[in-house]
């Protein structure tokens, strides 16, 4: 019976879920395997790390097609809309719930619904990942794919220098928030109930 769960997640969004999930796993490991590389004790081989790196962030981009094109044709793109106004106090809300009021058995601030399925904090970081240092990943990745396309000397520093330095601070980011959205993640029902609602698309209320 499904009579109290709430269909959230579209076949669309899991699809583009578990592939972005892979695809940025894959990232990370060959990322980070290539920047501590030793040649002597490689974590993954040198070649094979540049080959999974290059492959999965192909995927992992024309995914982001998908999600945009998905976010911006069907009522899911509401969810990533922020409003300024009183965002600072609903954020604030949501984050003295989750180191206070949470521990007391308080209701949560923003209880999941069809017309909100995120709460401030969530739709806060969603939005910013999805729409600002997942793109940033990608495009500096592409140009160090094409490094003929780069801009030779910005402001007397080297154009190839500068985007790597942003392609791997987005990595770093998208890595932390990886960490932290797994986490929150088991904050629901039960600790696994918010990653079955990602596979089966209902979520199970409080
Ligand atoms: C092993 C890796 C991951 C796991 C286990 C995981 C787990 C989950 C779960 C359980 C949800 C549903 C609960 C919710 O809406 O908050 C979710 C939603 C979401 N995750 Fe992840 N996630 C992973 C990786 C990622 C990555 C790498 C990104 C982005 C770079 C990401 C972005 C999102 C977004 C944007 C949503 C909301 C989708 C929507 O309903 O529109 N996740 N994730």
């Amino acid at each position: 019976m499904e009579t109290n769960k709430l269909y959230l997640y579209p076949v669309w969004v899991r699809l583009w879920h578990i592939t972005n999930a892979l695809m940025c796993l894959a990232l990370i490991l060959s990322g980070v395997s290539m920047q501590y590389s030793n040649p002597e004790f490689p974590f993954i081989r040198f070649d094979i790390a540049v080959s999974m790196h290059n492959i999965s962030g192909i995927i992992l981009s024309a995914m982001y097609v998908m999600f945009f094109v998905g976010n911006w044709s069907t009522s899911n793109g509401k969810h990533y809309r922020i409003r300024i106004r009183g965002l600072l106090n609903s954020l604030i809300k949501q984050a003295r719930y989750y180191a206070f009021g949470i521990f007391k058995g308080e209701k949560p601030p923003f209880p999941v619904s069809k017309e909100m399925k995120f709460n401030p904090l969530q739709k806060f970081t969603y939005a910013l990942t999805m729409y600002f240092f997942v793109p940033l990943v990608f495009i500096t990745g592409w140009a160090l794919l094409f490094p003929g396309m780069i801009i030779t000397n910005v402001f007397g520093f080297g154009g190839i220098q500068i985007t790597s330095l942003l392609h791997v601070t987005a990595g770093f980011l998208i890595s932390l928030f990886l960490i932290i959205h797994i986490y929150f993640c088991t904050i629901g029902h039960s600790p696994s109930s918010n990653f079955k609602s990602m596979i089966n698309g209902y979520h199970e209320p409080h």
